[in-house]
């Protein structure tokens, strides 16, 4: 038991979003090993149709175990909502599943006894209907109200945040009906934490801002810690891969884990990831 706790956690995303679910995992746990992979040939997942998204996950996922992680987080929305049960399924009790879904439905809907509160994501994850479904089933007192919105992920993935057109965009966004009198939003695309500061400006502290990155991280520990598999390692390793090598995910790795990195172009088998 002990030493599989020493085993790595993989971590994957279609991008760099993935990267703020690690970048937290690794400051809560930072004992633990991360093999983090990033579908750059892929992104945007946000548009795709689930059976691609299931055909890209179960391969990570299969070269996640073949390194023998512990733990696999689908830090991603969409492919959470498309493909967590077929990646449960196929990891069987090989390894812990995590998505990055249902830790945000409950924080949000214990945190509020009514109202109505937001989601915001990518075409797939709203259109899934995955987030009120989880939602309501914890509180049925709530309204939610869901938003595509599509040109966000590219954007961050362009490099686009903290500046006058993710503000811009972000506004655009946020000032549509749907979303007018929410207690409180879910950032439900792994990307969009990277535009939390445009997002927290445009409400003013007047609504409580969910992002996965930190309720996942939360959720991971108490998960390891119940099955009794933290780590102990002095000298964890952090592995990156992407499946085409690009200058936005090279930037974004070194901004959120700027000293001993592993960077890695890496394509499956058969050349079909
Ligand atoms: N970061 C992902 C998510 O949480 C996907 C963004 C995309 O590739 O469209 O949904």
């Amino acid at each position: 038991m002990e030493a599989r706790a020493e085993l790595p956690i993989g971590v994957f995303d279609s991008g760099i979003g993935g990267l703020t679910v690690a970048h937290a995992i690794n400051q809560k746990l930072p004992a633990e090993s991360l093999i983090y992979f990033g579908d750059t040939a892929h992104l945007p997942y946000g548009d795709k149709s689930p059976e691609l998204i299931i055909r890209y996950a179960l391969n990570i996922t299969r070269y996640l175990l073949s390194r023998h992680c512990k733990m696999i987080v689908i830090a991603c929305n969409t492919a959470s909502a498309h493909a967590f049960k077929a990646v449960e399924k196929f990891v069987g009790d090989k390894a812990l599943v995590v998505n990055v879904i249902d830790p945000a439905a409950e924080a949000i809907a214990q945190s509020f006894e009514k109202g109505k509160v937001g989601i915001i994501g990518t075409r797939g994850t709203v259109q899934s209907g995955i987030y009120p479904r989880k939602i309501r089933k914890l509180n049925k007192q709530l309204q939610v109200s869901s938003l595509a919105t599509p040109l966000l992920a590219p954007m961050i993935e362009e490099g686009f945040f903290n500046n006058k057109i993710s503000r811009t965009i972000v506004n655009s966004y946020l000032e549509k009906r749907s979303l007018t009198e929410i207690k409180g939003l879910i950032l439900a695309c792994t990307h969009y934490p990277l535009i939390r500061r445009e997002i927290e400006e445009y409400y003013k502290g007047k609504v409580a801002i969910y992002d996965s990155a930190e309720v996942v991280a939360g959720y991971v520990h108490k998960l390891l810690n119940d099955k009794h598999l933290l780590s102990q390692n002095k000298h964890p390793d952090l592995e990156f891969y992407v499946s085409d090598m690009t200058e936005s995910f090279q930037e974004s790795v070194k901004f959120f884990f700027p000293k001993k990195i592993h960077l890695q172009k890496l394509q499956f088998s058969g050349g079909e990831s």
